[in-house]
Parts: structure tokens; C-alpha cells; sequence
């Protein structure tokens, strides 16, 4: 969806980068310098790409080294590693020689600070410690945390696998939408989200004896609120351990905000990278990723190659492009095994990328920078970082949440590199200048906390009964305005009284009889735009597919009317495919579906169907996000309260049709600011749903004398 061409970056050349890479470089003029031995490669190097397609790459003689580089050390090859046991492995990890110690500390100490290279055993390997170490004994379980839903499904398979026990017995996994453990689980993986949760029905955490908060430097908003309310649990319940695990990065902090708790460092293992940056900013870094791996395939030792993409869409075609020219290229290159990873992938497609490459090929694997430290892959030799990651925004002043492509942090690139040197030397390709990394790239990026719509964190803490929000333990407090914001956003709602307490809301959310639909809706819109498959050689099947699910009224309708039609085909994987329809989102959509039907069900909200009419679908609509109202007016739309300029999104259904009164569910900003999946509603609602939120006054079509089309008409429209 991202289709913008790339932020151009830099644009001088830094004096550092004078230093050309004689030996072993990629670029064309070294090239030339090789010796006669290198002729064969050069040979199936000139095969694969023309003289004006190649990147040149300039190495700035900058070399990042580990903290206790062992040159010498051998790699363990991937063979190796297979004939030895499963425990062997788990002996050989850098975090082993420390057990001792590691265990030592965490008795001695009630919080302790962790710090260690990625993939040197923290997550994998303490909960194992701990529970050998009887920290499971009387049925108490072992919690850790993840920020990334794969990270914690993939973990969770890993340690049960070393355990050898079934996923969901002693080890398992929760995630939200998705609970994969049992009464017999005591080691349990989760997103941070849903031990946020868990302190719903279990405020002390008394079934816990450790827990764990791992890739506490990815900071995001859960990790943040599960700090404050952790430390202050662990006030009252001394026998409850508590680990904060953590890349190299910011463990001062951590250690600070816990009290001075001490820090335990796990010295890395880590063999220096050699870094690499393009001499001018690459216009198309996906091309530029494409070309990069190839250039790799063919001039380079064996080893296997991770990329860091943004998301999904870019991951699928940079995964296509990759395959259709080795396709081209056939036999004059040696295997080349592409693999994609990223948050929607499906459990069995995401193993894969663990599977070791077969001798005599090399393994490609496409990431979203879930690999920068949640997961580790072995046999990585060489990162391609094109610097850029999608990266949530939120204005507080709007109001406005948006996903923007952004310039990676200069933490994340050294984070990015340091995967290239875990089992050996290693090489970091980055498809930008030298400048960019110094001038252009911040130091370290924004806590999550501090960009981002606060309504559900505010939510969730009410429900705990913390009131006062302003004094909450924030490591990093959020922006005053985003939670003065959010307050008024859940008043709005109907969700605060004025005292600012919770109230009851079940009520009205029997109020517009179509539960039914709205569920369905909900479960559509919570599987994130992957519903409609749009494969590159199949563009106008698939518009036409999707053209057939078009309904008056908006995007909702067109998911609601797509998830009846594929119930009604009796949940077919064919009707799928036929239809252009991604299979894997719509049974995660029904998933979604069930556990809301099921929660309806405890808070005592009938279920009842409007019997195919949309209007009362619409008002319900309205009722819920009132706040995400556009008007049509000269050259776009202009959001109700705050004015700023939008538009809708190419691929709606209302694109158009441009209806003068818009509800949009989400923004994005790619090549401008669009609303994605809207719904057209009548502006006298607002007054009904939220006559607190607006003045009628606002929603009066005077204010539209700006506006040249479709006057008139309008005001009997409007009812
Ligand atoms: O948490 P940390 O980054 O310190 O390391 P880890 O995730 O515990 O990984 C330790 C080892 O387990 C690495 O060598 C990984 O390659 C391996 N691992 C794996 O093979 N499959 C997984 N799903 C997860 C980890
Ligand atoms: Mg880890």
C-alpha cells in the first residue's frame, strides 16, 4: 500500500568515505583490479547485470565490533550444528558459561536489569534456567514477554521443542486472539499486550512467580505500562522475581527507573561487520535491495543474506522480484531459497526461515525488522538495511494516528548490522550514503508512549482502577495534550463520567439492533487490510473480483458483505481463491469473530442481525467513532474538528463516489494523508450519537459555501 518512491537521502558525500574497498568489493571499479583467479565469478557476475545496473557500494573503513570479538573462533556450520543435540546447542549459546552466576543473581536480587547481545540465549534459555532452578515448583508459572506477536509464537515452539514437550502443555504461547497453553503450562510466552490484560483478573500476577519483560529496548506503549505497574507490584510481593531483558542498548535506564536494580551483561559473542554504504541515495531501495542480493549471490562467500523491509507489501514483492529474475537466470546461479517473515505470515511458513540451507545454496530471508533483535536466524552473513522502517505518528493536536515510512534510527541500523556478524565475519550493505547515517538518521528512536493514541492504554488503567493518570510511573511520560486527549476522546465515548470514572457501556451497545453485523465488521477490520489478494500478474482479475463486492454505503459494508458471502460458501478455502480473497485473514477474521460473539455473550449484550439493513449498521458506526468525521470540501476532505486535509483512499469503494459526509476507520499517510476503509453517514447523526462532541453549528452547510459542487442537493439528503 506503501507506494511512494523512498525519501531521498543525503545527498553530499562525507571525506570518510573515500576509502574504496580494494578486495572483495562490490563495486564495479574494484572489480577490475581483481586478479585473473576471480575470472569465472566475473564471468557469472557480468551474466546477471548489466555495467549500469549494479550498486556501488563504498566501505567507509568502518568496522563494528563486538564486545568481545573472537576472531578466531570457528563457526559452528550449519551441519555441524544439526548432529549435535538439542542440548549440545543449548551449551554451546554465549549465555550458558553464565547460568551459574545468572541464577546466583536473580535469587540474591528481586529486579534485575539483563543485558545481552541478540541471540546469545536470554529468551530461549532464563526460562528454561528458571525453571530447572525449581522457580515452577507449587504450579507457579514463569512469565515472559514479547512485543511481537511472532516473536512469541516462534519462541514458544523453540524452548518446547528443546524441551521436548508438546507446544501448549509445559510451554506455551498467548496472544491475543489466540491462547496456546493449558493447566499445565508454566512457562508462558506472551505479547505484552496480554499481560497487560492479565492484570484484569489477576491484579498482583499471584500465579507468577518470575516475570520477564524482554526487548524492554523496543519500548513500546505496552512494555512502558507493564514497567510502571510491575514495579509496583513488586513493592508488595517480595517473592516475585522480575527481569528486564534487553539488547545492548539503554540498560542504564532501565536500571534507573527500577530502583538502581543491578545490571547483569552477558558478554556477547559477536565477530566485527564490515559496513558498507552507497555512494549517492538510492531513488528505489527495493529495486535496490533486489540487486544487492544478486550482486551478493554471485561475488560473494557463501553465507545467507537478511534484508530489512517495512511491511508486507514490500516484503511479497521484493520476494517476487527476486524469484522471477533467479527464474531468468535459471542454472547459471546457484540456488537461491527466498523467505519471507513478517507479522501476518502463517506459523508453518514462518518456521521455514529456521530450516538450514541446503549445501551449495544461499538463503535470502525478507524481514520487517521483527529479525533486528526479537528473532534470530543462523548462518547470517550479510544485511542489506535500506534505513527505513514504518513507524506509528500520532498528532496530538488533531488527534490524528498515522503509519508513515521514516529514516530508521541509528540504534536500529547498528542493530540491523550486528545480525550480520553472529557466526562469523560479517558484511553490512546499507542502501544509503554515509551522510544520511551521520546527518539524517535520529540517535535513537521515540518511545512508542510518546507518538502515539493513548484512548485504550487510559482504558485498561481506569478498569485497574488507577485514576490519576498524570502521576502515573511512566519511564518516559507521554505528551500532557495526547492523554489530556484521550480523556476527552473516552468522555466523548461515553466511556468516562465527568468525575472521569469508567462507566457501564454495554447498554448502548444494543442500542442500533445489528450487534451481528457490527461484530463481523470489528473482525474484518481487526485482520489489517490483508483481505483482498492482489497478485502483480493478476492486477485485473483481481480489481474485478473485488469490484464484485461492492455495496452502497462504504468499506464496511463491502467486508461485511465479503464475510457473508464466504460463510454462506460454507467457509470455503476454493471460494477464496476464486474471489481474490486471502484465506488465512478471513479464518483469522472468523477466529476474531467467534472470541467477540463469545465476549458479547459475558456481558450480556444480545446478538441480533438489522436483517440486511445498513442504515441502522451506519448509525452504529457513527456511534463508535463520531471523532473520525470528514466532510467533502474544495480539492478533498477536511476532518469535522481540526480542519486538516485528507483524503480517500484509492483502493475504497467510495473513491468515486465522494460522498459529502465521511467516517473513516483509520489514517495512513503514504504519498498523502488517506483514510482508509470509510463509510458514509449523514452529518444530522452526529448530533444524535454525540451531541456533547459537536455544536450543530459545525456540522451547518453554510460553512460549505467554499465548496461549489452538489450545494443544494444536499440539505434533503441530510434528512
Ligand atoms: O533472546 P536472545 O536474542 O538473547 O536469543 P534467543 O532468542 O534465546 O536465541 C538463542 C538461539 O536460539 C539462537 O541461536 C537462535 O538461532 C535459536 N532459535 C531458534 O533456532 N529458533 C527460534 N525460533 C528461536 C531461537
Ligand atoms: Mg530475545
Amino acid at each position: 500500500e506503501l507506494e511512494e518512491t523512498p525519501m531521498e537521502l543525503g545527498g553530499e558525500q562525507g571525506r570518510w568515505e573515500e576509502e574504496r574497498l580494494k578486495t572483495a568489493s562490490l563495486s564495479f571499479g574494484a572489480k577490475r583490479e581483481r586478479e585473473q583467479g576471480m575470472r569465472y565469478e566475473q564471468e557469472k557476475y557480468q551474466l546477471l547485470l548489466e555495467e549500469d545496473e549494479m550498486i556501488e557500494f563504498v566501505s567507509t573503513a568502518m568496522t563494528m565490533k563486538g564486545t568481545r570479538a573472537e576472531k578466531d573462533a570457528p563457526a559452528l556450520s550449519q551441519a555441524e550444528l544439526n548432529k549435535q543435540s538439542m542440548q549440545e546447542v543449548r551449551r554451546s549459546l554465549p549465555i550458558f558459561p553464565y547460568r551459574e552466576d545468572l541464577l546466583a543473581a536473580i535469587n540474591e536480587h528481586q529486579i534485575l536489569v539483563i543485558e545481552g547481545e541478540t541471540g546469545s540465549g536470554k529468551t530461549t534459555q532464563i526460562p528454561q534456567y528458571l525453571l530447572e532452578d525449581g522457580y515452577t515448583n507449587g504450579g507457579m508459572k514463569i512469565g515472559c514477554t514479547q512485543p511481537r506477536r511472532v516473536a512469541a509464537m516462534s519462541v514458544a515452539a523453540r524452548v518446547a521443542q528443546e524441551m521436548g514437550v508438546k507446544l501448549g502443555n509445559e510451554v506455551g504461547y498467548s496472544i491475543r486472539f489466540e491462547d496456546c497453553t493449558s493447566e499445565r503450562t508454566v512457562l508462558k510466552y506472551m505479547t505484552d499486550g496480554m499481560l497487560l490484560r492479565e492484570f484484569l483478573t489477576e491484579p498482583d500476577l499471584a500465579s507468577y512467580s518470575v516475570i520477564i519483560i524482554d526487548e524492554a529496548h523496543e519500548r513500546t506503549l505496552h512494555t512502558d505500562i507493564l514497567f510502571g505497574l510491575i514495579k509496583d507490584i513488586a513493592r508488595f510481593r517480595s517473592d516475585l522475581k522480575v527481569l528486564v531483558a534487553s539488547a545492548t542498548l539503554d540498560t542504564e535506564r532501565f536500571s534507573c527507573f527500577f530502583d538502581e536494580a543491578p545490571v547483569f551483561r552477558i558478554p556477547g559473542r559477536r565477530f566485527p561487520v564490515d559496513i558498507f554504504y552507497t555512494k549517492a541515495p538510492e531513488a528505489d531501495y527495493l529495486e535496490a535491495c533486489v540487486v544487492s542480493v544478486l550482486q551478493i549471490h554471485v561475488t560473494q562467500a557463501p553465507g545467507d543474506v537478511l534484508v530489512f523491509l517495512t511491511g508486507q507489501e514490500e516484503i511479497e514483492a521484493c520476494c517476487e522480484m527476486l524469484q522471477e529474475r533467479c527464474r531468468r537466470l535459471g542454472s547459471k546461479i546457484a540456488e537461491l531459497l527466498v523467505l519471507p517473515i513478517y507479522a501476518n505470515l502463517p506459523s508453518d511458513m514462518q518456521a521455514k526461515i529456521f530450516n538450514p540451507t541446503p549445501p551449495g545454496a544461499r538463503k535470502v530471508v525478507v524481514a520487517t525488522n521483527i529479525a533486528e533483535t526479537s528473532l534470530t536466524i543462523d548462518g547470517i552473513i550479510y544485511v542489506i538495511d535500506p534505513g527505513f522502517c514504518k513507524q506509528k505518528s500520532y498528532n496530538a493536536r488533531t488527534g490524528m494516528e498515522s503509519l508513515i515510512v521514516t529514516p530508521c534510527s541509528r540504534a536500529s541500523a547498528n542493530q540491523r548490522a550486528g545480525r550480520a556478524g553472529r557466526v562469523a565475519a560479517g558484511k553490512c550493505f546499507r542502501l544509503y550514503t554515509a551522510w544520511a547515517f551521520k546527518h539524517e538518521m535520529e540517535e535513537t528512536t521515540v518511545p512508542e508512549i510518546q507518538r502515539t493514541n493513548l484512548g485504550n492504554v487510559v482504558l485498561l488503567l481506569k478498569s485497574l482502577g488507577i485514576n490519576d493518570l498524570i502521576h502515573f510511573d511512566f519511564m518516559d511520560p507521554p505528551p500532557h495534550e495526547t492523554l489530556v486527549l484521550a480523556l476527552e476522546q473516552l468522555y466523548a465515548l461515553g466511556a468516562l463520567n465527568h468525575m472521569g470514572e469508567l462507566t457501564k457501556v454495554q447498554t448502548s451497545l444494543s442500542w442500533y439492533k445489528c450487534s451481528e453485523e457490527v461484530l463481523t465488521i470489528a473482525a474484518m477490520l481487526s485482520v489489517n487490510n490483508s483481505i483482498f489478494y492482489r497478485p502483480k500478474d493478476k492486477v485485473v482479475h483481481a480489481d474485478n473480483a473485488r469490484m464484485n463486492f461492492v455495496v452502497p454505503g462504504g468499506d464496511h459494508l463491502v467486508l461485511l458483505n465479503v464475510y457473508t458471502q464466504w460463510l454462506e460458501s460454507g467457509y470455503s478455502t476454493q471460494w477464496c481463491y476464486e474471489n481474490f480473497i486471502q484465506f488465512r485473514s478471513m479464518r483469522r477474521a472468523r477466529d476474531v469473530r467467534d472470541q467477540l460473539e463469545g465476549l458479547m455473550d459475558r456481558i450480556e449484550v444480545e446478538v441480533v442481525s438489522s436483517q440486511g439493513d445498513s442504515l441502522p449498521i451506519r448509525k452504529a458506526v457513527t456511534a463508535g467513532y463520531f471523532y473520525h468525521t470528514a466532510r467533502l470540501s474544495k480539492g478533498g476532505y477536511k476532518t469535522v474538528k481540526h480542519q486538516q486535509t485528507v483524503y480517500v483512499h484509492p483502493n475504497s469503494s467510495l473513491f468515486e463516489e465522494q460522498p459529502r459526509w465521511l467516517i473513516y476507520h483509520e489514517l495512513v499517510f503514504t504519498t498523502k494523508e488517506f483514510m482508509r476503509q470509510v463509510i458514509e453517514i449523514e452529518s444530522g447523526w452526529l448530533l444524535e450519537v454525540a451531541p456533547h462532541y459537536y455544536k450543530s453549528k459545525e456540522l451547518e452547510d453554510s460553512s460549505s459555501k467554499k465548496m461549489p459542487r452538489k450545494q443544494g442537493k444536499t440539505k434533503e439528503e441530510l434528512g
